[in-house]
């Protein structure tokens, strides 16, 4: 299961949650030649969202997912569809109840890959978030189902990646208690659903873990090949903190010092004989020159982030991404990191946007709660009488809830919701629900607003797009 890099675009458009990266805008950019990429963040909120307002696209790939019941549970939230006007549910620890959730994820990741895929043979990852540990194995599944060319896995460290995508090709049902590095016990009942064939025939994905340091890279490639003889990953995609998103934590726990930078690991990373794409490490906000620079350096590619999500197609609310450009056109723009404020305990970016989240003041006045549920984690609770049960905190539940569920209050302070917060970022959460705009800190460059392939082609240069574009024509379309 190991591939070179030999095919892979120079460029990675990321993958940003939950919909910044959506479909619209990976299908701009992997026409192009780019590897555009989607995120499996909050997708099953997101798309029978989209099925519930009649979006006849959505519907229609729907259809066609291989599975009778993924299509009927899915299309239920369609107009005139029994659950039109349900809530989505949640994941829970019941295997039986919970196969609901996690069958929707699935069909929801299934949809998202297609529309990035439809009408070009460029190449299309999905950004599968570790840390979202109940929805990594029905992304994966529903991914693959739709043909994806790569994955993309970032905070977290993937160890199991190549083990599950050769299970699920093989139609194996799947456990792992727990999901390395999650603390969360992930499940999935994919036997009965006879999709092996379907499975086996579509590509063998490329791997692209997501890592900060040389230590992990190191880990994951004697764990893969441990678990899975000869796998390795295509490429590494190494993110400097000043990425946008999540970052990893600093080796300090405090701040980020010379020892996190990627100039202290870049080398030594090379020497693995693995591929790099370079991220949140731009000096010129993510151009063509960072390319070069990068590339002399010996990187095989870049990852870009901001400047994607301030483009025209990117799921980003558009009025947020209009203060976002004016502010950075003025000179005003800021990008803070937080080591508190992420329900998954890495630091996070954010821009501190009047009326948003990123303003202590909104902050405050948010009643705490967890109603999307994807950063819950397991926990076993021992019951009165001796017995285990298991449960799903996040401590950005209601403190008492947490402590009472066997969190540590101290794990509560300072969290906010980021679930409804980034869903209302790209405008599908409940109206209610203040944005949070996260951004890397390349993103002070990007003061115009550029269409997708505008970015692409002042990466690529207009001549390599243009033959790109030929090259990866549908002829069908
Ligand atoms: C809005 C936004 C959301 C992001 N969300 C994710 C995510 O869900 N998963 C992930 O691995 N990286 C995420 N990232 C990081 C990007 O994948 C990428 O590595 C980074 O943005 C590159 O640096 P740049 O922003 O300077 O271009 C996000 C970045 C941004 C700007």
């Amino acid at each position: 299961m190991s591939h070179a890099a030999g095919a892979m675009p120079e460029l990675i458009q990321a993958g940003m949650g939950a919909y910044i990266s959506c479909s619209r805008l990976a299908n701009a950019t992997s026409r192009l030649g780019a590897l555009g990429v989607v995120s499996s963040v909050g997708l099953r909120h997101i798309v029978p969202q989209q099925v519930r307002s009649g979006d006849q696209e959505a519907i229609e790939i729907a259809k066609t997912f291989p599975v009778a019941r993924y299509v009927e549970e899915l299309l239920s939230y369609a107009p005139g569809g029994k659950r039109h006007n349900r809530a989505i549910p949640m994941d829970v620890p019941d295997a039986v109840k919970g196969a609901f959730a996690k069958r929707l994820s699935a069909s929801s990741a299934y949809v998202e890959v297609m529309r990035a895929k439809k009408g070009h043979r460029g190449m299309v990852g999905i950004n599968v978030m570790w840390k979202c540990a109940l929805t990594v194995l029905p992304s994966i599944y529903g991914a693959l189902l739709a043909g994806v060319d790569a994955f993309l896995c970032g905070a977290g460290v993937p160890m199991e990646l190549p083990e599950i995508i050769g299970k699920m090709r093989r139609g194996e049902d799947l456990e792992y208690d727990p999901l390395t590095g999650t603390g969360t016990h992930v499940h999935m009942q994919i036997s009965e659903d006879g999709t092996a064939d379907v499975l086996q025939s579509r590509p063998m994905p490329k791997l692209l873990p997501i890592l900060s340091n040389f230590a992990f890279c190191k880990r994951l490639l004697e764990t893969w090949n441990k678990r899975v003889e000869g796998s390795r990953p295509d490429a590494f995609v190494l993110e400097n903190h000043a990425a946008g998103g999540h970052n990893a934590q600093p080796r300090d726990k405090v701040a980020f010092g010379e020892l996190d930078q990627i100039n202290a690991y870049f080398d030594k990373v090379k020497e693995l004989g693995v591929p790099i794409y370079v991220a949140g490490a731009f000096l010129h906000g993510g151009t063509r020159k960072d390319l070069l620079y990068w590339q002399e350096r010996g990187a095989y590619g870049i990852q870009v982030g901001s400047r994607f999500a301030l483009s025209e197609e990117s799921g980003l609310r558009d009025d947020l991404k209009t203060r976002a450009l004016e502010a950075a056109r003025d000179g005003t723009l800021r990008v803070v990191t937080d080591t508190r404020l992420s329900p998954t305990g890495f630091p996070f970016k954010f821009v501190p946007m009047e009326g948003t989240l990123g303003e202590q003041s909104v902050r405050d006045a948010q009643k705490r709660g967890c109603d999307l549920g994807y950063l819950l984690q397991s926990r076993m609770l021992t019951l009165p009488d001796g017995s285990e049960r298991e449960v799903y905190i996040c401590p950005a539940m209601p403190e008492h809830q947490y402590v009472a569920l066997g969190g540590k209050l101290e794990d509560t302070e300072g969290r906010v919701c980021l679930c409804n917060a980034l869903l209302a970022t790209a405008g599908y959460s409940k109206p209610d629900r203040p944005a949070l705009v996260t951004l890397g800190e390349s993103a002070v460059e990007s003061s115009e607003r550029l269409t997708a392939r505008q970015v692409v082609e002042d990466i690529l240069t207009p001549e390599r797009v243009a033959e790109n574009e030929a090259r990866l024509a549908d002829p069908g379309t």
